[in-house]
């Protein structure tokens, strides 16, 4: 009877636990994990200090459009994952597709000062590609990023030059053929990187490829809220 019981108990707390894992929202579940852990989410989110003028000038870009309304733009973590793998792998060309408003090119950017780089950076909505145009000016990095109007799925075809770091950023249907007619323009040793990857089941073929491609070697972080991907082209 008592062993009946226990089995009730736990398959109730099981039930629970999967309920909690659908329903609860992802950013709360992964506050939930880190202060489990002992972890202060907080206290690696100071802002981040300038080096130079020119870094204050993108920095301060990068605060009025987080201050803005939401338009699908970068978490902080992955913009700073951005402008620490660019300045890493000391990127000299980075590609982007989904430049909205150029918030996420913005952090690039900030890693491309120092390598002496350039983000070649593509962007559908005639509106947005005003925007961004105006975000680059006003952040003084218009000499180093060159905004491609329209259908990526077309003027990626028009690329012929090595890629260091390729950053996935659009419409989620598209990323298996971004990634298919990039991957031979990635130099041995750089990265591929795709936002909003927390839902694997909307676009199965992009994580299939990422995943068992033996060229690649993948991994998934922050997958509790947006999900991002990283995966490196072997050498
Ligand atoms: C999530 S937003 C990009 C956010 C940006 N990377 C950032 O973090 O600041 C996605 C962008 O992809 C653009 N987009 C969608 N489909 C596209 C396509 N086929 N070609 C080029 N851009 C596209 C949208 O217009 C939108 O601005």
């Amino acid at each position: 009877m008592k062993i009946i019981k226990s089995i009730g108990i736990l398959s109730l707390v099981i039930a629970l636990a999967i309920l909690g894992m659908k329903f609860v929202p992802s950013k709360m579940l992964s506050k939930i994990y880190s202060w489990s852990r002992g972890i202060n989410p907080v206290s690696l989110n100071l802002p981040p200090s300038a080096k130079t003028e020119a870094e204050n000038r993108i920095l301060n870009c990068i605060e009025e459009i987080k201050k803005g309304p939401d338009t699908g733009e970068a978490s902080i973590v992955l913009g700073r994952l951005l402008r620490i793998l660019v300045e890493a792998v000391n990127a000299k060309h980075v590609v982007e597709i989904g430049t909205s408003q150029g918030y996420s090119g913005l952090w690039i950017c900030l890693g491309l000062l120092t390598t002496n780089g350039k983000l070649t950076t593509f962007e559908i909505s005639p509106q947005k590609i005003v925007l961004a145009k105006a975000t680059f000016q006003r952040a003084g990095v218009e000499n180093i990023v060159t905004v491609v109007e329209g259908d990526a799925h077309e003027t990626i075809n028009k690329l012929n030059e090595p890629i260091d770091i390729f950053f996935i950023d659009a419409e989620k249907s598209g990323y298996a053929d971004y990634l298919k007619k990039l991957l031979p323009l990635i130099r041995p040793g750089g990265l591929i990187l795709a936002d909003n990857v927390n839902k694997p089941e909307n676009f199965p073929e992009f994580i299939q490829a990422i995943s068992t491609n033996p060229d690649l070697e993948t991994v998934g972080l922050d997958m509790f809220t947006t999900g991002i991907s990283i995966s490196i082209k072997k050498r």
